[in-house]
């Protein structure tokens, strides 16, 4: 549970020092691997907040050439390794079963966010993932080692994340959840979604974002930041309960 963040009238008072969406953000240019429906959406929301994006796919630059200049103006097509290089943080937005044909090597060090669902029912099982009872993005962050993994923009459709955004203080602006091990890569991570149109919130660790996968009503639901607040609330209390032998 996170409780230095309070909720007035639809705007985050974040008290902490970590977690602070008012402080002057650092973050200039995001690399964006997966040009798809979310890694696309995340591009050009991240581009109309003022941020530079690389936009990659699994192939050359050339391929994804064209799609960039159509659907997301402005953004630099790049090979993966090249779009990370220059970037200060990596949104990972490729199919879950994707996610180890991406050379960690280049991402040690830089704040990687994990965009990516396990949802069976609509992408198939995982082996891996069935057999694991971690949290899909700590399993996520196994094959990161080394990197600063930030669970965002999971919990919200990607033409939601178009459609939904709303100027700070607007009243019903839409919440979304941040969890990672790293607390100054969440406030990161915070600022940038704060900058692109909802509200953040802090969910805590990596293995609290269970309560952000799917299935979860915070997966399935749009809630403002106090109604998000009271369910990441709900989802601390449940798992702090120990259960029957
Ligand atoms: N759909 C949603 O509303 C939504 C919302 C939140 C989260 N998510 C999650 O976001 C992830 C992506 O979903 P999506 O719907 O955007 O998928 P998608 O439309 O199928 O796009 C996947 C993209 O990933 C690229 N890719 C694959 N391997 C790559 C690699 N090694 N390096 C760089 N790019 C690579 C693909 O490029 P190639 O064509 O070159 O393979 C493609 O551009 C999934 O885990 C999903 O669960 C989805």
């Amino acid at each position: 549970m996170i409780d230095d963040i309070s909720t007035k009238v639809g705007i985050v008072v974040d008290v902490s020092t970590t977690l602070n969406p008012y402080r002057e953000i650092t973050v200039t240019t995001i690399a964006v691997l997966g040009a798809g429906r979310v890694g696309s959406a995340i591009a050009r929301t991240a581009m109309d907040a003022g941020f530079e994006v690389n936009l990659a796919a699994s192939g050359p630059a050339e391929d994804i050439a064209l799609l960039a200049e159509i659907v997301t103006p402005g953004a630099r097509a790049m090979t993966a390794a090249d779009a990370v290089q220059g970037a200060d943080i990596v949104v990972v937005a490729v199919p879950l079963h994707k996610h180890r044909t991406i050379d960690p090597t280049g991402l040690r060090g830089k704040i990687v966010v994990d965009a990516m669902n396990y949802w069976a029912a609509v992408d198939g099982a995982i082996d891996q993932f069935d057999a694991d009872p971690r949290t899909s993005s700590e399993i996520v962050a196994e094959h990161f080692a080394g990197a600063r993994v930030v669970k965002a923009f999971n919990h919200i459709g990607y033409h939601d994340l178009e459609e939904h955004r709303l100027p700070r203080g607007a009243t019903g602006r839409r919440a979304l959840a941040v969890a990672s091990d790293d607390r100054a890569a969440a406030g990161e991570i915070a600022q940038v979604i704060e900058r692109i149109g909802f509200d953040a919130l802090d969910a805590g660790p990596l293995v609290a974002g269970a309560a952000l996968e799917p299935g979860t009503e915070i997966f399935s639901g749009a809630f403002d930041a106090e109604a998000l607040q009271h369910r990441l609330d709900e989802a601390a209390a449940l798992a702090s309960t120990p259960t029957l032998p």
